[in-house]
Parts: structure tokens; C-alpha cells; sequence
């Protein structure tokens, strides 16, 4: 008979749902490489990092990255070793349609996925498909990118072609990755490519832009596609988690939410298919103050705000971590010059008690997992949450303890929302392995295997979290 110790730990351990799903994510441009191999142009990445190089921390770029486009067995070898059931990669739009029109298809390119997708289909690990993760053809760039209201057409037929040559075999699509990270942090700042810096402006017309390119192609894969080759098409959305710094705060720190991820979420699951009233108000009277003669965030058409609302299958939640929210008194009222920072009118920051890796934005907070699982459960009537990405930095290094307990944190926060009746059927970590981070290169490293960058193959080595989370996917359970 069982001891009484042994008992207890049996019946703590907490089992996933059934048909939940595990998966790890990737992106293009930080792992693939071969950035101008058979035919592909480069994108504003490329661009970014060979004309500023010291943009990024190490000056370095993602030219080689993980070699992915050569080394996709061993990435796909990965997968089986980790058991998973799907895995998250983004297409380069610039490898697929080198003029970034449909008048002339990259085949080489098409091969490459291909090749990836049989792979992984010969085992039974599902693509899940990003169309946009941050690397726009620099072509449309030069163009104005996302700020020119044509690239809802030219994002519209670049998601034609990728549904027509992989939705045979794909059936999970995601339009956009953390859309507020390369609109704000690309068009409103410095801190991305393309480094546009208008602040206050040009990431509210990224924004409106964007919405309508996403929403434009959900109707052609629902109309064109769905009916014949089923599938689910949704948008990822990066969103932390705002707790108030006191009670005064509860109310900013709920505006900071619908600034934040509720500028993307609220005008599709809202169902208003419009941007949250709080943006409205709030910019076009700073606007007025300022002397625009129009609000600086843009307006939805009747047409735009019909194809928006609702035109998701799913909720694609990108989450790392939280943030503690203030007033910002210092601005003391209006801002001569457009400021996100101001419109939201917030402070933002963390304590230095919460345990960080090595991202130092990225503190290990799972309760503001659960606050955000049930918010948005509440928020927007229960919609299926794919949990796209969440993870954890570290320094390198085979021994990755930190990873661990973040990951097992966030993933019992997670079990706390579904027992609370959040529908959340896929969680991915981020990432299958080490590659170039945005800004910071190859110092900060968030793989369950280590990649090593001396080597010409980008030799892949399992970390400690791996055994962990291969374990977990296996046994479909927790223990807390
Ligand atoms: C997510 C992105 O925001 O965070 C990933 O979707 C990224 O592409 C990850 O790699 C980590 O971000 P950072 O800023 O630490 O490189």
C-alpha cells in the first residue's frame, strides 16, 4: 500500500486538460539566417543591423543566426526529442516574394518551408504559423511600411500566397506578432527597426494599419480557404500584466491595460471593432491641446469596423511578466509634444525584490499571469487564449534552474485560470532555442536548448529546462 507522503504527491500532481496542447515558438529572422540565399531581399532587419550595426547590444545580427534554413532536421530532431505537439516559426515575407508582391514567387524559398513542414508532419508535430514576426521587406519600408494605408492590400495578398501554398498542411495561422512591440517600439521610437521615431503619432497609424491588414486577411482565409481546408486563423497579441501601486491607482492601471493590449485586443473581441474608449477620449483631447486639427490616433470607417470586430478564431496571448503602474505626476498635465507615455499618462516599473534573469525587463511574476488570464477571460466572454510565447532569459549555460521555476510558475498560473473557467488550450514556450534577440543579439539566451554560436553547424545542446519540460509534455501533468 501506498505511504501516506507518496499518496499526497500523487494526488497533488495537476493534470493539463485533455487535448491540451504544448508547443515552443521561433521567428524568422532570429533563427533562419541565410539572409540573402537563393533570391531572398533583405527586410528591414537586415537593413537595421548592416547600416547600424551597434544598434544592437553586441553589433551583431542575424546574417547566420542558428542557420535554421540548412539546420531545420536537427530543429525539427528537437521538437521530437521535447515530444511536442506543435511548434510556432514565422514565414520571411521577403524570402517568399523577394519584390514583396505576388508577381514573382521565390521557389527556393517555398522549399525551404516546405521542406520544414513535411519534416515536422512526418512525426506529427503541427506547424503553427506566424505570418509577420517584425521583418517587413525594406522595399515596402522605403514605402512608409506600416504607416501607408496600402500595405493592408500588399499584406493581404502576401497572406493570399502563404494560405494557398501551406494551408494544405497548416492549420493554425497567426497574422501578427505583438503588433504594440514593432508599432510602438519601430515607428513611435528607436528601439526596433525601422527606428522611425514619431512618437505619439506614427504607431496609432501602424496600429489602425495594421488591425485592418489583419483583419483583411482572417475574411480571405474564413471566405477562401476555411471552407475547404478548415483551420484556425488569430493574432498574437503581447500583453503584461498592470498591477495599481495603491488603490488610486486600480482605475489608471486598468487604462494602461487598454492602451497597452487593449488597443489591439478591444477592436476584435470586443466586438466593437473599434479602439478602446479610453484611447479615444483621452488622445484626441491631448490632440486638440496640442493643436492638431484631428485626433492623432485615426479613425476605423464604418467598412474598416465591420471587418474587424470579431475577425479572430482565437486569442494568441504573448506573455513574460508584470508591471507595478503609477500616476505620472511629473508631466503635470499636458505635454507640448505627442508622447505615448503621456497619453497613457502612467509611470511604470519593478520592484527590485522580484527575482529577474537576465532580460532586465523580465521579472518571474506568475500571479500576474493568472490576474491576466482571467481578465482577458472576463474582458472579451471567454475567448479561446493560445498562449504563444512565454519564457525566460538567462546568461547561457547548460543549468538553467531560473527557467525552470518560471516556467513551472507560470504553467500552475495557468492551470489556476482554466480551473477558474479560462479556455486556454495551447501554451508555448518561447523558445526552442537560443537565437538573435531584438536589441539585445546574442547576450541574452531563452532557449530550452543552447545554441552554440562558435560552431559552423550552431550545434544545439539540451539544457536542464528541456528534460523538465519534456517530462511535463509527456506526462501531460504538474506537480506543483
Ligand atoms: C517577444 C517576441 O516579445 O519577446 C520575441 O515575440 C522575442 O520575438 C521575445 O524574442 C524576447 O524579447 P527580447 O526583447 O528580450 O528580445
Amino acid at each position: 500500500c501506498e505511504s501516506k507522503t507518496v499518496k499526497e504527491a500523487r494526488q497533488s500532481v495537476r493534470k493539463f486538460p485533455d487535448r491540451f496542447q504544448f508547443g515552443t515558438a521561433t521567428a524568422s529572422y532570429q533563427v533562419e539566417g541565410a539572409w540573402d540565399a537563393d533570391g531572398k531581399s533583405p527586410n528591414i532587419w537586415d537593413h537595421m543591423t548592416h547600416t547600424d550595426p551597434c544598434s544592437i547590444d553586441d553589433c551583431r545580427n542575424g546574417d547566420i543566426a542558428n542557420d535554421s534554413y540548412n539546420q531545420y532536421k536537427r530543429d525539427v530532431e528537437m521538437m521530437r526529442e521535447l515530444g511536442l505537439d506543435f511548434y510556432r516559426f514565422s514565414l520571411s515575407w521577403s524570402r517568399i516574394l523577394p519584390t514583396s508582391f505576388p508577381d514573382k514567387i521565390n521557389e527556393a524559398g517555398v522549399q525551404y518551408y516546405n521542406n520544414l513542414i513535411n519534416e515536422m508532419l512526418k512525426y506529427n508535430i503541427q506547424p503553427m504559423v506566424t505570418l509577420y514576426h517584425w521583418d517587413l521587406p525594406q522595399k515596402l519600408q522605403e514605402m512608409g511600411g506600416w504607416t501607408n494605408p496600402h500595405i493592408v492590400d500588399w499584406f493581404s495578398d502576401y497572406a493570399r500566397v502563404a494560405f494557398e501554398l501551406f494551408g494544405d498542411r497548416v492549420k493554425n495561422w497567426i497574422t501578427f506578432n505583438e503588433p504594440r512591440e514593432f508599432c510602438y517600439q519601430g515607428y513611435g521610437t528607436v528601439t526596433k527597426a525601422p527606428k522611425l521615431n514619431i512618437q505619439g503619432v506614427a504607431e496609432y497609424m501602424c496600429a489602425k494599419n495594421v488591425l485592418v491588414a489583419h483583419a483583411k486577411a482572417y475574411h480571405i482565409y474564413d471566405k477562401e480557404f476555411r471552407p475547404n481546408i478548415g483551420g484556425t486563423i488569430g493574432i498574437t497579441i503581447g500583453a503584461l500584466w498592470y498591477e495599481p501601486e495603491t488603490e488610486n491607482d486600480v482605475q489608471l492601471a486598468e487604462e494602461v491595460g487598454q492602451f497597452e493590449w487593449g488597443q489591439y485586443a478591444h477592436p476584435i473581441f470586443s466586438k466593437t471593432g473599434d479602439f478602446p474608449p479610453v484611447m479615444k477620449e483621452r488622445i484626441a483631447a491631448k490632440s486638440a491641446a496640442q493643436g492638431f486639427k484631428r485626433s492623432r490616433l485615426p479613425e476605423f470607417t464604418p467598412e474598416e469596423v465591420e471587418i474587424v470586430r470579431g475577425s479572430a478564431d482565437f486569442f494568441g496571448l504573448n506573455h513574460y511578466t508584470t508591471n507595478m503602474v503609477y500616476k505620472n505626476e511629473s508631466l503635470n498635465g499636458y505635454y507640448d509634444v505627442p508622447s505615448y507615455y503621456d497619453d497613457m499618462e502612467a509611470k511604470l516599473y519593478q520592484p527590485n525584490h522580484w527575482s529577474a534573469g537576465a532580460s532586465f525587463w523580465l521579472k518571474d511574476v506568475p500571479w500576474g499571469f493568472y490576474n491576466l488570464l482571467t481578465k482577458i477571460t472576463e474582458e472579451y466572454d471567454n475567448p479561446p487564449v493560445f498562449i504563444t510565447e512565454n519564457g525566460f532569459a538567462t546568461r547561457g549555460g547548460l543549468d538553467d534552474d531560473d527557467r525552470i521555476t518560471y516556467v513551472r510558475g507560470y504553467l500552475n498560473a495557468l492551470l489556476d485560470a482554466i480551473e477558474e473557467g479560462s479556455n486556454i488550450p495551447v501554451y508555448t514556450v518561447w523558445s526552442l532555442m537560443d537565437n538573435f534577440e531584438w536589441m539585445r543579439g546574442y547576450t541574452e539566451c531563452y532557449g530550452l536548448y543552447e545554441v552554440d554560436y562558435e560552431s559552423p553547424q550552431r550545434t544545439r545542446t539540451p539544457r536542464k529546462s528541456a528534460f523538465v519540460y519534456k517530462e511535463i509534455v509527456r506526462s501531460r501533468a504538474l506537480d506543483p
